[in-house]
């Protein structure tokens, strides 16, 4: 092992073992000795009406009602395309949203006037389903080839649906964000997030001010996984109004069911393939992507982005046309969670592989391998992979370890008994960092370094911990090139105030980006080095030449500078008298380039292994027809514990990466990814096969299962 990836203490461990980290809850008063006001969100109850009026009751003294009158700048949240309120407009566009919100010392007089509150709707007619709706905020197209010869020379044409489901979030510290006026007039925000500059330019723009009007801070966070991109930027633009109007420290903490049933999760999806196959190989390949994003865009753009282009998978096909949409529906805006809109659209392409695999009566994973994608091949978007494509060994690395293709030959005869064995693997990629030209033209990362007269050296970047080791790795990079002990070189919670724009804590871009940049400016601040002196370097992206530019309009060229990799093997058992699927395995191989902490890299990928079998099997949410979330806590809405691991062997093929530090690529979401192809291949093998048993959708419940197992009885 390099001596990088050797693991340490991670640096927020202490604190955060001992109970002495403070999260955003745990303020006894604001940064000036106030007292903190509660905050809390008259949510709206229909999912799409006309507000008449609302009837607040007289108020008490230091009470307030606060909503869209009190917005001194513009009434939209800076995401991406902004058409997301602060607070409703006129009508209100799903259940949940924030028509104003109360805030008061006690907050338990608090729910009391929140309850007196009465809201009067003219219910609208709401869009709740996918399959109807009509309004697209997003619309994209993009392909190469000559699809109509393709398809006309066919020997076979196969059509398929794929289905997934919300999933979400459920990190620890639910949303929770607090404001509080500062000496001077600027507006300090802080709490639970991922991105302070997302943070700080939507409360700039809400609060009609200029940048040194807005102050913001990461508190400690209890976790993220993508439910913290977005999400915080409308709480922070909620309690900057109201605690601008109330002129004191006002703080919103979200309780677990608004939390469940309000926040932004993973799109449900539907992809319908069409594939066109000749001599045995896949020619061509038709996928229709729809995502539901709920009542506003967020950042629907951005994820139906990432799951376009992985719409064709790992393969190499000559002839490929891909549509996306997002439509709008009458719930809850859907957001960013770890994979990005790429598992929906892997599991359609690799369930369809598998089923066209069955039908021609080959090998399905002899049939994946004849399509896989090499070393200078191009990408979906006429991109080119331009390092090495390791599908192939870490293939065979996971037959190695589960006996791969021998199982799959055993479970694929007859199985009669009660319990009934399946395997299925799946291979995934994760384009390393920001989709697109976003790093170049939007994001322009920027960090430095700040050393201290006495030595030390501290990282100045906006990449907030949320879990994910990243106080830790960036230290050890910056300690490693200037040969410090990890004690000397330190990275704090960003604050807007002290940091530059380093970008967001997204997309698995964090170390891989940022981290080399630190590299590189620790090479700088190695050159200048004075004992004694005080010094800063800075450093700034550049994208790296061998890239194919991307355009967005055309929806082409590189989408990534390079990709993670992962092949995943789950093999079941399937009791078919309770419809229950246990994991006998659950066998990942993860090529993240080189783990610049062996610990937390597997951390990362074993938790993100385990979300990924709970998004396949057991993590259902739905609304009911009024647009309502029926999965609203913790005993509706189920997630594996610890107890629910499975028996489960993550291991790590090193691809390296020239331009991320010391070869790491982008690492945090991959694990989650392959999951749901791997899992229902393995069910559906349990079950018969597709020919018996065509599966299509995840999560795949026991429910699910007793529905198929009750076809055979009629
Ligand atoms: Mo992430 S799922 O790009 O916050």
């Amino acid at each position: 092992m390099e001596k990088i990836s050797q693991s340490v203490v991670k640096k927020d461990h202490s604190p955060k073992m001992g109970g002495r980290s403070v999260y955003v809850a745990d303020y006894n008063t604001a940064k000036n000795g106030d007292g903190i006001l509660t905050g809390k969100i008259l949510h709206s109850k229909v999912a799409r009406a006309r507000i008449r009026g609302v009837e607040v009751p007289t108020l008490p003294d230091g009470y307030y009602y606060v909503d869209a009158k009190d917005i001194p700048g513009d009434n939209n949240v800076n995401i991406v395309l902004d058409d997301m309120p602060v607070y409703c407009r006129d009508t209100v566009e799903y259940i949940g949203e924030a028509i104003g919100m109360v805030v008061g010392p006690d907050s338990k007089k608090v729910d009391r006037i929140l309850s007196e509150i009465k809201v009067n709707y003219e219910e609208l007619e709401p869009v709740l389903d996918l399959r109807t709706a009509k309004e697209a905020f997003f619309n994209y197209e993009y392909g190469h080839g000559d699809m109509d010869k393709a398809f006309a020379e066919a020997d076979h044409v196969y059509e398929e649906e794929f289905e997934t489901g919300y999933q979400e979030q459920t990190y620890l510290e639910t949303q929770g964000m607090m404001a509080e006026p500062e000496e001077g007039g600027s507006m300090y925000v802080h709490g639970s997030m991922q991105c302070i500059y997302y943070v700080h330019g939507a409360v700039k723009r809400v609060l009609n001010c200029e940048p040194e009007g807005v102050h913001i801070f990461q508190d400690v966070t209890g976790g993220g996984f993508g439910g913290k991109e977005a999400f915080p930027s409308i709480l922070a633009t909620e309690v900057a109004v109201a605690a601008k109007k109330a002129n004191a420290p006002v703080r919103c903490v979200f309780d677990r069911r608004e939390d469940m049933e309000y926040t932004s999760k993973r799109h449900p999806s539907i992809c319908r393939i069409r594939a066109a196959v000749k001599d045995g190989k896949v020619t061509a390949l038709d996928c229709d992507v729809t995502f539901n994003a709920g009542a506003y865009s967020t950042l629907s753009a951005v994820v139906l982005q990432r799951g376009i282009i992985a719409a064709p998978g790992v393969y190499n096909v000559p002839n490929i046309h891909v549509t996306g949409r997002a439509l709008k529906t009458n719930t809850s805006p859907c957001g960013a969670y770890r994979g990005f809109g790429a598992p929906q659209t892997f599991f359609a392409i690799e369930m369809m592989m598998d089923h066209i695999a069955q039908d021609l009566g080959v090998e399905s994973l002899a049939f994946k391998e004849a399509h896989l994608a090499k070393q200078n091949d191009p990408t979906s978007t006429c991109g080119k992979y331009h390092f090495p494509v390791p599908v192939q060994d870490m293939i065979n690395e996971v037959d190695k370890v589960c006996d791969y293709r021998k199982k799959k030959a055993e479970y694929s005869k007859p199985q009669t008994g009660r319990y009934r064995r399946g395997i299925g693997m799946s291979m995934i990629f994760h384009g390393a960092g920001f989709t697109g030209s976003g790093e170049r033209d939007i994001i322009k990362a920027v960090t430095r370094l700040h050393k201290y007269a006495d030595g030390r050296v501290e990282i100045l970047a906006s990449n907030g911990e949320i879990g994910q080791g990243v106080r830790t790795t960036f230290c050890k990079i910056v300690a490693n090139e200037l040969n410090l002990p990890l004690e000397k070189v330190f990275y704090d919670h960003p604050d807007t105030a002290r940091v530059p724009d380093s970008g967001p804590t997204v997309a698995s871009r964090s170390l891989m980006t940022v981290g080399e940049l630190l590299r590189r400016a620790s090479i700088k601040l190695r050159e200048i080095w004075k004992d004694g002196e005080e010094q800063e370097v800075e450093e700034r992206y550049r994208q790296p030449d061998f890239m194919i530019p991307f355009s967005l309009e055309k929806f082409e060229g590189d989408a990534y500078p390079t990709y993670a990799w992962a092949v995943n093997a789950i093999e079941v058992e399937v009791d078919t008298l309770t419809g229950v699927t246990k994991v006998l395995g659950a066998y990942g191989n993860f090529d993240v380039g080189t783990p610049m902490d062996y610990n937390i890299v597997m951390g990362q990928m074993e938790g993100g292994f385990l979300q990924g079998i709970g998004y396949s099997s057991i993590e259902k949410m739905d609304y009911d027809d009024k647009g309502r979330i029926r999965n609203n806590s913790f005993s509706d809405y189920l997630i594996p514990t610890t107890k629910d691991v499975p028996n489960m062997q993550c291991m790590l093929h090193v691809e390296k990466f020239p331009d991320g530090p010391y070869g790491a690529k982008g690492a945090g979401e991959l694990p989650l990814v392959g999951v749901p192809g791997a899992y229902l291949e393995a069910v559906e093998q349990a079950l018969g096969g597709c020919k018996k048993h065509k599966l299509n959708h995840v999560p795949f419940t026991a429910e699910d299962t007793l529905k198929e197992l009750m076809k055979e009885a009629e």
